[in-house]
């Protein structure tokens, strides 16, 4: 496995966010965790991050016990978030939003512009937008930096929360192309999404979260035939 998470359990004061849960994600795959508002998805990405401390529970990455890590030695292990509404940085230029993703990741100026090279391959318009302020790009632009920015520090493991979310159908394809492409290129991905319909399309296994639990696991394929997950995820 490349990341598991052993019975984890987080609190927002009483509230118990996050109930004993406990998934994995082997090399390679594609992860995607269902679950409507308020579930704990977002919970679940910031904690393995180490963005909000663990209440009890393990972590494990590469088969290192990251459980007590802080945030930017997780991001130095290998994983990077792309965190919800995408959080760019409004005022600076998509260049230097580029270069904050490789802040904390101790590698060669050489290194770390091929790295640009290479994202501006995979996303032409930031190569075309990147002395621009990032606050002037569309939602589905900003998107596209964020990721960007996240692939930055050459994670292991990419973490994704709602990358669709507020975006217009055509910028969702695209960003589901981009997640392919990514899944393709042998990047694994733990996917976090409201849009179950699209995510199960191009996830290799999913979980459902329901009040920080996990309901039901299985195969994307097991998952997008399940009558429960039709009625309550697919609009059946
Ligand atoms: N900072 C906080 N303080 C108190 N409660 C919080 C905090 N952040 C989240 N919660 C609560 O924890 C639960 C899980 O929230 P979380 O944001 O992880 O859900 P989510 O599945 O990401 O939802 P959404 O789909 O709306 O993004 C919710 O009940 C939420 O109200
Ligand atoms: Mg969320």
């Amino acid at each position: 496995m490349l990341l598991e998470v052993k019975n984890l359990n987080v609190y927002y004061g009483h509230i118990h966010a996050i109930k004993d849960l406990s998934i994995s994600v082997k090399e390679g795959e594609t992860v995607c965790l269902i679950g409507a508002n308020g579930a704990g998805k977002t919970t679940i990405l910031q904690s393995i991050s180490g963005l909000i401390p663990k209440h009890s529970g393990e972590v494990f990455f590469t088969d290192q016990d990251i459980t007590q890590m802080k945030g930017h030695k997780i991001t130095q292990a290998g994983i990077a978030q792309v965190p919800e509404g995408r959080r760019v940085f409004t005022n600076l230029s998509v260049l230097d939003n580029l270069n904050l993703g490789s802040y904390s990741i101790q590698d060669s100026v050489e290194n770390k512009q091929k790295e640009i090279e290479r994202i501006y391959q995979r996303f032409p318009i930031l190569k075309e937008r990147s002395g621009q302020r990032a606050g002037t790009l569309s939602g589905g632009e900003q998107q596209m930096l964020a990721i960007g920015r996240a692939l930055m520090s050459r994670p292991k493991l990419l973490l994704l929360d709602e990358p669709s979310m507020g975006l217009s159908p055509i910028y969702v394809q695209k960003i589901f192309d981009v997640i392919k492409n990514l899944h393709d290129d042998g990047v694994t991905i733990l996917l976090v999404e409201q849009n179950a319909n699209i995510a199960l399309n191009v996830a290799d296994r999913a979980y459902v979260l329901e009040t920080g639990k996990i309901v039901k696991e299985g195969t994307a394929k097991q998952l997008l035939n399940d009558p429960d997950v039709k009625v309550a995820y697919l609009g059946a």
